[in-house]
């Protein structure tokens, strides 16, 4: 990963990664005590890892044991750096190896919530409660700590459980410090990076902001920027931000390909063309994408017709506004992290519509690069941006389309549209839309019996979707209340035309997926 930051704070803490599953958890862990911080593989250079000149080292826990071959290690020099480092869980059981203190192969495995015994005036736990709930989740363990450290809390299981060698500043947990279950484990990190690491808190969304528009402004010069407006979060976000910086030196440009829902269009367009005043070009270029989408039902080739017809529309629109020298991009870090560290396996084929044509020859900006989704939030309301648009849960590129099974028309787009905005209207009313990671409506292509005033029907059914999800890979079907399902499906089969009958969604991913193409 290159060291490429629009916005760099001064006190920086790395985060190495050794595998585990609570490695970003912790970075924003220690953002959440105002240090910024990095999440790098466990294997960067040492070089590296200075450039950034890191005020702490954190090693995060990983699913291996010190004893396997070719466990991932980390440098021995790192620990004679006189940077402070803080193991946790395979992070400690690695210090421990490497610094000649005693580590078992696990046979007392310890997972879940643990009762913790602390030493008087044990460093970290300044303050905190001498017998304290924390969550394990491991296998190997650490029987006696290096020469120079101490052991400062142990567990029933764990005899060493937290160990520390204040004069060099090192310092190792077993348990997790950076999950919920471990309630007061932030103040472990807090205590970690103010008494130890020396940090002061400087990190906060508006030195974000600050620093990041000088940074875009500086980048860009007298440049034109090009920005793919989706009216999503991140992309919105994006533009607001580089606007502050240059203003019309930007130009977005919002495509409509017809696949928008309810309202969409004009939100976002009341929003960025009348309240920010930005130069934005409007596109609707619905004719063309269902032109293109008319017969296809594969949920695939429908997603790579939408992806060609974007980028094609884009391009169109793009030189006929003239030439630009950068591309503004909503890309995050988890973006940033996960194509730098894993291959994901290809599920379906997703296509960003901010992911745009190599060939067009832009530098890319991505002013949101270093951020995590709950901080851009943060910043689009420092930015102003609406509520509404702040927190609007995702939306996939190729929109409605890959929700109406079958053929996609302009009158299964109305029916779906108008179902929709059923299901997130109750949803909202009922205080639950920020707790639900996506909920939207699906329109199925079966009909079935049904009977309304005397008459009887034979209609389309719509499917209600709600999921709960931390990390996208994974979601569990919401339990929403009987009362609010009762009001989705009364206005539905009252209120849209062609719909007879609703039904609810229970299937969690593994193994359905959110979507339903
Ligand atoms: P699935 O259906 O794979 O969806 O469980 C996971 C998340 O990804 C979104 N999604 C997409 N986003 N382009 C996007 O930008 C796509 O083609 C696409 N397909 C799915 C989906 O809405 C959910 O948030």
């Amino acid at each position: 990963m290159k060291l490429e930051h629009i916005a760099a704070p001064e006190e920086r803490v790395v985060v190495l990664d050794f595998g585990a599953q609570y490695s970003q958890l912790i970075t924003r862990r220690v953002r959440e005590c105002h240090v910024y911080s990095e999440l790098l593989s466990y294997d960067t250079p040492l070089e590296e890892i200075l450039s950034r000149k890191p005020r702490g080292i954190i090693l995060s826990g990983g699913p291996s044991s010190v004893y396997e071959e070719g466990a991932p290690a980390a440098d021995p020099r790192l620990f004679e750096l006189g940077i402070p480092v803080l193991g946790i869980c395979y992070g400690m059981q690695l210090m421990a190896h490497q610094l000649g203190g005693k580590v078992l192969p696990g046979e007392n495995r310890e997972y879940g919530k643990t009762e913790l015994h602390v030493r008087e005036g044990a460093p970290l736990f300044d303050g905190l409660n001498p017998e304290l709930i924390c969550w394990m989740s491991h296998g190997d363990l650490v029987q006696e700590p290096p020469p120079g450290f101490e052991t400062i809390a142990s567990t029933v299981n764990s005899p060493v459980a937290a160990m520390a060698n204040v004069q060099k500043r090192l310092f190792g947990v077993q348990f997790h410090p950076e999950v919920a279950h471990t309630p007061w484990g932030i103040e472990i990190l807090r205590q970690f990076l103010y008494g130890f690491c020396g940090c002061e808190g400087q990190w906060t969304i508006e030195s974000f902001v600050t620093e990041a528009t000088e940074g875009v402004a500086r980048r860009v010069g007298k440049g034109r920027v090009l920005c793919a407006l989706s009216g999503g979060v991140d992309s919105s976000t994006t533009a607001a931000l580089v606007h502050r910086a240059i203003g019309d030196q930007i130009t977005c440009i919002f495509v409509n390909h017809g696949l928008l829902r309810l309202e969409e269009p004009e939100r976002v367009r009341a929003t960025f063309d009348q309240h920010f005043k930005m130069n934005l070009v409007y596109v609707d270029a619905t004719d063309r994408f269902l032109a293109r989408l008319e017969g296809v039902t594969d949920p695939e080739r429908k997603r790579k017709i939408i992806g060609e017809e974007f980028v094609r529309v884009f391009e169109e629109e793009a030189s006929r506004l003239g030439d630009f020298d950068f591309l503004a991009q909503g890309t995050l870090y988890p973006d940033v992290v996960e194509s730098g560290t894993k291959n994901a396996a290809l599920i379906k084929t997703h296509h960003n519509v901010g992911g745009l044509p190599e060939k067009m020859n832009f530098k890319l900006l991505e002013p949101l690069r270093d951020l995590f989704k709950d901080e851009v939030r943060a910043v689009a309301t420092e930015l102003g941006l609406p509520s509404e648009l702040v927190w609007r849960q995702p939306f996939p590129g190729p929109g409605l389309a890959i929700r109406i099974i079958g053929e996609v028309t302009r009158e299964r787009l109305e029916t779906l549209r108008r179902a929709d905005w059923i299901v997130v209207d109750e949803i909202k009313r009922a205080g639950l839309y920020r707790q639900l990671f996506h909920a939207f409506a699906v329109l199925l292509p079966i009909r079935s019996t049904g009977v309304m005033g005397d008459q009887r029907t034979y209609a389309y059914p719509i499917c209600v979707r709600a999921v709960t999800s931390d990390d996208v890979m994974t979601a569990d079907w919401a339990r929403l209340p009987y009362e609010v399902l009762e009001r989705i499906s009364n206005r539905i089969t009252n209120e849209v035309p062609g719909v007879n009958r609703v039904v609810l969604d229970i299937s969690s991913k593994p193994p359905a997926t959110i979507e339903w193409e």
